[in-house]
């Protein structure tokens, strides 16, 4: 930046001091400097000029704190720990050897709340869980209630609102694989085990929904299968 001085006539300070701010065309200023062109008024040593120019360093110094870098906290005055100076979860942290601040969990953690399944995808192991696990929750209004909330979030829109397979996304064309009807002797016989497994892991087709449906959820969307759709309980 140039501050150029100029002497330009004078005119009343009221018309504004600062005369003009100008960039030049192209063919007139071939470095792109900013021309910033004073008033004669603001040249003359007084006590006026002197406030004016303190004010502009401290706006400047003010300004020089603004930091676009969002890892850096610029420079602050009595910052008065507003800036944390944890590690980052994902920054590098020299007290450990590894250098990560994330820590794995010992081994053999779980989260709260949470059970494994020993399971994997494959049909025997369905037919193991089917052998292996059992509902844990009962017929209750409560119960039922959720799992037809559950079934109409999840399952509806292939198997259908009343569980024969016609759902939307298959009747309309969507879905090219007609699903199982879960009303069907094949369905009414199997354990729940290997439906918590079938809505766990995906099965043929369908695709695993573990991800999105709770453990508790899963089984009462079973409880509301047997009971409201089937009609065996
Ligand atoms: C995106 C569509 C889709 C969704 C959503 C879906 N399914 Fe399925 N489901 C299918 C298809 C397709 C099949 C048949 C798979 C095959 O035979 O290859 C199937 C098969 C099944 C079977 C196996 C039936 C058998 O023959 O053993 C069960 C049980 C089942 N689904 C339950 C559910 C439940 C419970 C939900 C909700 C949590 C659900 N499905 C959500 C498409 C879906």
């Amino acid at each position: 930046m140039i501050v150029e001085k100029v002497h330009a006539p004078s005119f009343p300070l009221s018309r504004g001091g600062l005369k003009r701010l100008c960039i030049l065309p192209r063919d007139k200023n071939p470095t792109g400097s900013l021309f910033i062109v004073l008033h004669p008024i603001f040249l003359k040593p007084s006590p006026f000029n002197k406030l004016i120019y303190l004010s502009v360093i401290i706006i400047l110094i003010s300004l020089s704190a603004c930091d676009r870098d969002n890892n850096s906290t610029g420079y602050t005055y009595f910052p008065d720990m507003v800036d944390s100076r944890a590690y980052e979860a994902y920054s590098e942290n020299p007290n450990f050897a590894d250098r990560s601040t994330m820590r794995q969990p010992p081994e053999g953690t779980i989260a709260r709340g949470y059970m494994p399944l020993p399971y994997t995808k494959d049909l025997e192991d369905r037919t193991l869980a089917g052998k292996e696990l059992k509902n844990p929750y009962d017929y209750t209004e409560e119960n039922l209630a959720r799992g037809k909330v559950m079934f109409e979030r999840i399952c509806f829109n292939c198997h259908g609102p009343h569980g024969d397979g016609k759902g939307y996304l298959y009747t309309s064309g969507l879905f090219p694989f007609p699903p199982a009807s879960l009303v069907n002797r094949k369905v009414d016989s199997i354990p729940d085990g290997e439906i918590f497994h079938t809505i766990t892991y995906g099965y043929g087709v369908m695709g695993a929904h573990g991800s999105i449906v709770r453990p508790d959820d899963r089984w009462k969307i079973i409880l509301y299968i047997r009971k409201e759709l089937q009609g065996i309980k």
